[in-house]
């Protein structure tokens, strides 16, 4: 006889049926209840052992974390908080756990105590809602663009380019650090390591992503990228997954709708594909949130804002007009910004994108526009304005509670402007002469877009550190598992 899931037994109404679960302990009560987890649903079912006809050698290895068969009857459950359960014939012992050296006890742990332990975190009803809610994304992602006929373009982990130009990159050798060899210049010899050249970890898949859809028209990556950036903050990975589409023949405007329609896709799908997880991380977030002042309680809870996102439009906003509001905001006049805005030009904060989504539109927005010295290479720029600004075509997404989700731009496609940009912020063309041969034969207006999966995830299920939306974490000065 095969075994049913949890997930289905706590749902069926086949009372007097035969059946066998399998899983993990999570409590032991009375030397009678049993509640197992298998991880298909974030509830347990409850197993009633009948102790005085089981063996007391089996009854004292029923410990928290072991693994278990049950055989018994499904029925009406007697007790309160539960429908179902198993009235157990037989119990047998699949793996043992020493309740002594067990580290996850029936009781609430922090969220800090279960990243030191991301193995057994899993076993969590918090984690278990997490990570279903990251693996519906996933899928709603994919499922997005499949309608849309876009072609999933796997690129590439090792690259010899950069291509944010910010420089920072994991590097990829397999030369000896103690002894690498030297050019006679005294320089370290690339041509001598595993590639033949110096090699880095992507920070993303853009650039390899244009090539594919100046052939595909559209097409989108969804994949790990690595920065090497010393940011220790709770929306800041070393290692994240990002989603990036490239579509020619797009301008930023039909980026930005496709970027919204993705966002909205997305989140709808996991609040109608789990239900249970969302209602749950919805309540986790509300007794989270008891321990804060009021004020910094959130207004909706989870699933309002998570609604709210869905049915309203992302307000559309240039830098410049950010810029101006937040100039005249309450706190640049009374100087409670840590970066005061001056004026036009400057590069933006989380202190500052948060004041414009939480606190001026309420909303998520999408900056256009930005001044391009404090942007990417590859953005396309605009004409140059009426008081001599530069600006390019590039667009953010910020979040409540999040700050930028996505961020993007419509490219440059002409040639000659991208390489003297190249050459302006020091980027050598000799390495990119693959990439700039697209702006060569038959270039095209073309755009695309980044959105951080993680804080994807993290918004959706209002976890409030990224460390806790992504299965092992890797930030400065950890890299465990
Ligand atoms: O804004 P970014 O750096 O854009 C790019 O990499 C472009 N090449 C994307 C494109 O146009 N195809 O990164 C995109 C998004 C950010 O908006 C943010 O959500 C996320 O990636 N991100 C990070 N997420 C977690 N940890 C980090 N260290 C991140 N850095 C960026
Ligand atoms: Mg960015």
């Amino acid at each position: 006889m095969e075994h049913t899931r949890i997930k289905d037994l706590l749902k069926s109404e086949e009372f007097g049926k035969e059946v066998i679960v399998k899983g993990w302990v999570r409590t032991f009560r009375n030397n009678q209840f049993i509640a197992i987890n298998d991880g298909s649903t974030i509830n347990n079912i409850q197993a009633v052992v009948d102790f005085e006809n089981t063996a007391d050698e089996i009854l004292k290895r029923i410990t928290t974390g072991a693994a278990v068969r049950v055989q018994g009857v499904l029925v009406e459950s007697q007790g309160k908080g539960q429908r179902v359960e198993v009235k157990a014939t037989e119990v047998s012992i699949i793996g043992d756990s020493d309740p002594e050296k067990y580290p996850l006890q029936p009781k609430k742990h922090s969220l800090e105590f279960l990243r030191e332990i991301a193995h057994l975190r899993f076993r969590t009803g918090t984690f278990n809602a997490v990570f279903k809610v990251r693996n519906a994304l996933a899928f709603a992602v994919n499922k997005f663009f499949n309608e849309r006929d876009f072609v999933y373009m796997h690129t590439p982990i090792i690259t010899g380019s950069d291509a944010e130009g910010a420089g920072e990159m994991f590097q990829v050798t397999t030369l000896d650090l103690n002894n690498p060899p030297r050019t006679e210049s005294g320089a370290i010899d690339f041509k001598e390591d595993f590639f033949g050249k110096a090699t880095n970890l992507t920070v993303s898949g853009q650039l390899e992503g244009e090539l594919a859809a100046m052939a595909f028209g559209n097409i989108y990556t969804f994949g790990p990228t690595f920065r090497a950036e010393n940011s220790n903050t709770t929306r800041h990975l070393a290692e994240f997954w990002m989603i990036e589409p490239e579509m020619a023949f797009y301008e930023l405007e039909d980026n930005m709708d496709l970027a919204e329609d993705l966002l909205k896709y997305v989140i709808s799908y996991a609040l109608e594909n789990c239900p249970e997880e969302i209602e749950f991380l919805k309540n986790r977030l509300l007794e989270e949130e008891k321990s804060k002042p009021q004020a910094d309680r959130s207004e909706l809870n989870l699933i309002e804002k998570l609604n709210f996102v869905i049915d309203n439009d992302f307000e559309r906003v240039t830098y410049t007009e950010a810029v101006d509001i937040l100039q005249k905001s309450k706190p640049n006049q009374k100087k409670q910004f840590k970066y005061l805005i001056e004026g036009w030009g400057a590069d933006l904060q989380s202190e500052h994108e948060r004041y414009l989504v939480e606190k001026h539109f309420k909303k998520p927005v999408i900056l256009t526009d930005y001044p391009r010295e404090i942007k990417s290479f590859y953005m396309k720029q605009n004409p140059v304005d009426a008081q001599g600004r530069n600006t390019v075509r590039a667009m953010d997404i910020l979040f409540p509670g999040i700050g930028e989700m996505v961020g993007g731009s419509q490219r440059e496609e002409n040639l000659e402007k991208l390489i003297t940009r190249m050459g302006e912020v020091g980027i050598p063309t000799e390495e990119m002469e693959w990439f700039l041969d697209t702006r060569r034969f038959g270039s095209v207006p073309h755009s695309g877009f980044g959105v951080g999966f993680e804080r994807l995830v993290l918004f959706t299920t209002g976890m409030t550190n990224i460390r806790d939306v992504i299965p092992f974490p890797r930030t400065p000065k950890n890299a465990e598992f």
